[in-house]
């Protein structure tokens, strides 16, 4: 079916950049923008060399560890696409908000650094794309340094992440002697030089893939480039789009960010072959992208992105339709209406008002806690997006303040955070202390700092026996509500609940889960949970 929106819908490109840190993907980050015009300054590197503060970063503790925390977004409009980026941490310990960043995106772009291959990082956010069948293009950084071999790099992704790689386009030499890069398709060659400030088209160019000139210029380097690419052409399967949007298959592009070389190829690559929105399911239904009713999903929130304005912010996914500031809408869970008239998009560190949006757009909603995660906003039709997931915390602390009287702002502090998906909080069943449950160790410090800078309290966090926690439901079949409830009475002094209160046994050890298990065989546990 096509409808008015259907063009709207077919130019929009929505991506995220996953990598390991260090890997290039803030430096990635701003060459595209500068690439597609939304940022003018070129060498912006150069200032967060000094501040160590990105476009992408927001948060002030961003600017102290180096680490990108927050998920930022970015839109940019290239040849006739507009294109969302979503900015994604890399660190580890913020895994779960990336997690549920990855369910917002049509295509994902891993960066490789050439020198060390596939990282660990690399490994865990390619899963998750897996899992979602995600199509991935792929980036290896710094061919400026003395790196890997490319046929062992792409031996080595192949290998680790079970894609067939396809190369487009080929490296000529690696590190001081790195001349360029043969695009396979177009057949011509693009040659290198280092520096920072070039826009796009200003490089030289050399027509066919064999040119008198390339031996006596670049030596032995385009000689095994030559032999490389002789071997690759013969061997790898040729491009197959199906393969690709399937996650089977990724396109492979060689440059170097930092000298803004090769990322335009990768840019035209999102264009050409990443795929415009998808239908996505609904419990009730699947929701088309060009319906006309316009429906959306939270898969993010951030409180106190600006410090000025302590405000809070719902990340929302367009799924469907045409947003326009000022329109009346619903949030599905609560039924309550939503009359946005100050919704952001996000431009670069700018945030600006926003007009309209349209599917595969991410619009932000400043509230303060009508939306949460996972929430389904609609013109009215009762519809629930799934897929939105909750891990089961693999590390718990108590925490406590160290002033009584301060007990409110923690309280209000940690409801916040919670419902934002920065750590989750745990309200036990008995006794009063409240628990943390993270994935990282980083989490806890980050929620400490937060709660300290934003809300005014001084936390003590502390040990906590606790070592594994799954959330229980029963099925109606089995007894429903009342087993529930009869499981939690006997089990009140390991029973705590959620930020959306759902139950949840936190055991010390795994072999304790088995046995509560097998003496409650009505009772279902999960280590994730979707939102419902
Ligand atoms: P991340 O967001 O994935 O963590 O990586 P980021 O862009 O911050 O890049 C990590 C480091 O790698 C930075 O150096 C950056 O300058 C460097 N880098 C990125 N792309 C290239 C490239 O193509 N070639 C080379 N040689 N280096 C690259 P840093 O030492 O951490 O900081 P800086 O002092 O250089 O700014």
């Amino acid at each position: 079916m096509s409808t008015e929106l259907s063009p709207q819908v077919r130019r929009r490109r929505t991506f995220a950049i996953i990598s390991h840190p260090d890997a290039g993907k803030t430096t990635l980050t701003e060459k595209l923008l500068l690439f597609s015009g939304a940022i003018q300054i070129a060498g912006s590197v150069k200032a967060r060399k000094a501040s160590r503060h990105a476009t992408s970063d927001w948060m002030e503790i961003e600017k102290q560890r180096g680490i990108s925390v927050a998920s930022s977004v970015m839109q940019m409009e290239y040849r006739d696409c507009v294109i969302n980026l979503l900015d994604t941490p890399g660190h580890q310990d913020f895994s779960e908000d990336t997690y549920r960043v990855l369910t917002a995106v049509d295509a994902a772009l891993m960066v490789i650094d050439a020198a060390n291959g596939v990282e660990p990082q690399t490994r865990r956010l390619l899963q998750v794309c897996r899992a979602r069948n995600t199509p991935i293009l792929t980036f290896v950084n710094k061919m400026d340094r003395e790196v890997q071999e490319p046929l062992t790099l792409m031996d080595e992704i192949e290998r680790e992440l079970g894609m067939t790689v396809v190369p487009f386009t080929w490296p000529v030499g690696m590190g001081k002697q790195f001349h360029g890069v043969m695009d396979l398709r177009k057949e011509q060659m693009r040659v290198f030089s280092p520096g920072e400030d070039r826009a796009a088209g200003e490089e030289e160019v050399l027509q066919g893939l064999n040119h008198p000139e390339y031996a006596s210029r670049f030596g032995m380097q385009y000689e095994q480039a030559e032999g490389e690419i002789e071997l690759v052409r013969d061997a790898a399967p040729a491009f197959d789009k199906e393969q690709f949007l399937a996650g089977h298959q990724t396109p492979m592009f060689f440059g170097s960010a930092v000298n803004n070389f090769g990322v335009q190829e990768v840019l035209d690559a999102l264009v050409d072959l990443a795929p415009s929105p998808a239908a996505r399911p609904a419990m009730q239904r699947v929701v088309e992208p060009d319906e006309a009713k316009f429906s959306g999903v939270v898969f993010k929130i951030q409180a106190n992105m600006d410090p000025a304005h302590r405000d809070r912010i719902a990340f929302l996914r367009v799924a469907s339709g045409h947003f326009e500031r000022g329109m009346r809408l619903k949030v599905v869970r609560s039924g309550k209406e939503l009359r946005p008239n100050s919704v952001v998009s996000f431009l670069s560190q700018r945030r600006e008002l926003l007009d309209e949006a349209f599917a595969g757009d991410i619009i932000g909603i400043p509230n303060h806690g009508v939306l949460q995660l996972g929430d389904t906003i609609t013109e009215g039709e009762q519809l629930q997006f799934t897929g939105l997931p909750f891990f089961a915390p693999e590390m718990f602390r108590a925490v406590e303040v160290a002033d009584p009287l301060r007990t409110k702002q923690l309280r209000a502090g940690l409801t916040q955070l919670g419902e934002e998906g920065a750590i989750q909080v745990f309200r036990p069943v008995a006794g009063s202390v409240l628990l943390l449950g993270a994935v990282g160790q980083l989490q806890f410090e980050v929620v400490a700092h937060r709660l300290e800078h934003e809300y005014g309290v001084k936390a003590r966090i502390m040990p906590s026996r606790f070592q594994v926690a799954r959330w229980v439901t029963c099925d109606e079949a089995d007894g429903g509500d009342r087993e529930l409830k009869r499981f939690i009475d006997a089990n009140a002094h390991r029973v705590a609940y959620d930020a959306v209160d759902a139950p949840t046994v936190l055991v010390e050890y795994a072999p304790e889960l088995r046995a509560i298990e097998s003496n409650w065989p009505k009772i279902k546990f999960h280590a994730m949970r979707e939102h419902a």
